[in-house]
């Protein structure tokens, strides 16, 4: 078993970041806003994986299970000696379904920004895998990357990028149809791209999926509260905020939202933030696509859509798209 050798991003102070990000979000006119990456603070990735297997959350099952299915034909087309590059690697539990299916694949670059859990994840991988060379990136894979050389242009070795989980939900649509530009930009002609998008469906079914009976989500959106609460010197009272999720069918999105119980004054580092009541922070987006709306957002971002799996009741869907 080879040592691991683990990159880090060079970046400022991940505290500042935030504490600038919370100001520049409470500042603005109009509706307030936390960005979606500091759900993923530890507990945060925790919480996340309790989501996964909640009853409501259909979305982690239907993918590993149309995975199952898909996975001997994508071995095929993906051949031998791999290289692969996962965005938000998380608890790695897809990743060994794909390294289990693939042939003697070379390399496995995770990317995450949960520091704790890429490195526990990629421990148990290289002691499990002595054959594949595991690189874990310690990043916010938003903001530009040095990856590790493993990953640069080598003819004999295709490179496969796996992005399941429907993250690219997460982005607005312009960002989505961007970031796919820039996965493309680090493929060649006949690279892949396996990616998994959740798919359009009745409302309520999505709104019981971001709103669990148990609330693990409701803990999942109020953990960023927590977090600046146990960041920052701040009179920030939990028990003021709620967790609501919308459905917006015009824009084909489901909203997080933490909302204001009261009217309230909250007091961060030396800022003074006011909250009416009901007013909300919008957290996150995830926005829900049709097969035809996302084959053609990968077409624009240069991919052809070589093959889509589904499962019976179409609720999700995962593509393997090839750098054209
Ligand atoms: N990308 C997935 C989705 O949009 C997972 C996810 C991200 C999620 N943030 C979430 C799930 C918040 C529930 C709540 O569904």
């Amino acid at each position: 078993m080879t040592k691991l050798n683990v990159h880090r991003q060079a970046q400022v102070n991940q505290d500042d970041l935030f504490l600038q990000d919370i100001f520049a979000g409470w500042s603005a006119e109009g509706q307030k806003t936390l960005p979606c990456k500091y759900f993923y603070d530890e507990l945060g990735s925790q919480l996340f994986d309790k989501i996964c297997q909640t009853p409501e959350y259909y979305h982690t099952r239907t993918e590993l299970a149309i995975l199952a299915g898909a996975l001997p034909e994508v071995a095929r087309r993906v051949g031998a000696q791999a290289d692969i590059l996962e965005f938000g690697s998380g608890a790695g539990i897809k990743i060994r379904k794909l390294i289990d299916a693939l042939t003697t694949p070379r390399t496995y670059i995770p990317i995450d920004i949960s520091e704790e859990i890429l490195l526990a994840s990629s421990t148990r991988l290289n002691q499990q895998y002595p054959d594949l060379a595991v690189f874990p990136v310690v990043a916010d894979y938003l903001s530009p990357i040095q990856l590790p050389e493993q990953f640069s242009h080598q003819p004999d070795h295709k490179k496969l990028v796996f992005f399941p989980g429907s993250t690219i939900s997460n982005f607005e649509p312009k960002a989505a149809i961007h970031f796919m530009k820039h996965i493309r930009s680090l493929l060649a002609v006949g690279d892949a791209l396996l990616i998994g998008v959740d798919l359009v469906k009745p409302a309520e079914r999505i709104l019981a999926a971001y709103n669990d009976a148990q609330g693990v989500t409701a803990a999942f959106n109020m953990n960023l509260l927590k977090r600046i609460q146990s960041s920052y010197q701040t009179d920030l009272k939990l028990e003021n905020f709620y967790h609501q999720a919308i459905y917006n069918v015009e824009r084909s999105r489901i909203e997080m939202h933490l909302i204001s119980k009261v009217q309230q004054e909250i007091n961060l580092e030396g800022q003074r933030f006011c909250f009416a009541e009901q007013e909300s922070i919008h957290t996150e987006n995830s926005y829900k696509y049709s097969i035809e709306s996302f084959q053609l957002l990968a077409r624009n971002a240069g991919f052809d859509c070589t093959a889509c799996y589904t499962d019976v009741d179409k609720l999700f869907s995962v593509h393997y798209l090839t750098a054209s």
